[in-house]
């Protein structure tokens, strides 16, 4: 991966500029730091390996060289999408799963309400952080990790969730340009019907685990475990508990029921 050869791949998208880094600390603190300094909609910031990387609730993300993908998107959101930006990570994920659906032939699910799974195992983690003056919204980074080559597979022990990577699953070689343009191309496509009913559609085909008998923990919360029965037209998470009733959750990271 270069600058050339990611030009190339970037052409004809809506981003007007990029930054590559052979070695960065985080790029979401680096697209964070590109939008309080003017980034236009759509710069894009591209690392070969994070010395720094960050997952959701504080965790690391650890990115070898050459063996990932890991980038962040800093977007101007439109007033429409600054009401509901929680919805930018299902639009990372479902650009990803909608891509090697389509380009490689794999059962890519959902996990909600961002994480990609291949085979039930993650290939994919997404971290939506948002900049504000003051209390107006000025920014938001959407930063997405993808496992490629089996040397981004984080060893078992030091997981929350079994994992695995693109090229073991599809048994193929990846190009890692390629894939980042396919997977930009289906984002800017899906966040032009944000939020549509089409998109939630979309969303809920997608999505792993349903029909089946899930956990759902949240930090401070008491677990709540119900059958996985879909997303409801704001995003949240469907789940039916024993008794039959029909609950809605806004929050919250979703495990097997084991
Ligand atoms: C998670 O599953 O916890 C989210 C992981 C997000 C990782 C990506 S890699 C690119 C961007 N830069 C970061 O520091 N984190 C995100």
């Amino acid at each position: 991966m270069d600058e050339t050869s990611l030009r190339q791949a970037l052409a004809g998208l809506p981003v007007p500029d990029f930054k590559y880094f052979p070695s960065a600390g985080s790029t979401n603190d680096i697209a964070l730091e590109w939008a309080e300094k003017g980034a236009d909609d759509g710069c894009l910031v591209l690392a070969d390996t994070q010395t720094n990387g960050r997952g959701r609730t504080g965790r690391r993300w650890v990115t070898e060289p050459g063996a990932a993908l890991a980038f962040s998107l800093a977007l101007r959101p439109t007033p429409a999408e600054a009401q509901q930006t929680g919805l930018f990570s299902p639009l990372a994920a479902l650009a990803l799963t909608q891509v090697l659906a389509e380009q490689y032939q794999l059962e890519a699910r959902i996990k909600w309400p961002n994480d990609v799974l291949v085979n039930r195992r993650k290939v994919c983690g997404i971290l939506v952080e948002a900049a504000w003056e003051q209390d107006r919204l000025t920014a938001v980074v959407v930063g997405v990790g993808v496992n490629i080559t089996p040397a981004s597979v984080p060893p078992a022990d030091a997981v929350r969730f079994p994992a695995t990577c693109v090229e073991q699953t599809a048994g193929r070689e990846i190009n890692r340009e390629h894939l980042l343009a396919q997977i930009l191309h289906a984002f800017f496509d899906w966040r032009a019907r944000l939020n549509t009913p089409e998109f939630v559609r979309a969303w809920e085909e997608r999505l792993a685990f349903r029909g089946e008998w899930v956990r759902l923990e949240e930090e401070g919360q008491p677990t709540l475990t119900g059958q996985l029965i879909g997303i409801d037209p704001n995003g949240n998470l469907r789940l039916r508990t024993r008794e039959g009733e029909e609950r809605s959750v806004m929050v919250g990271d979703v495990h097997l029921r084991l």
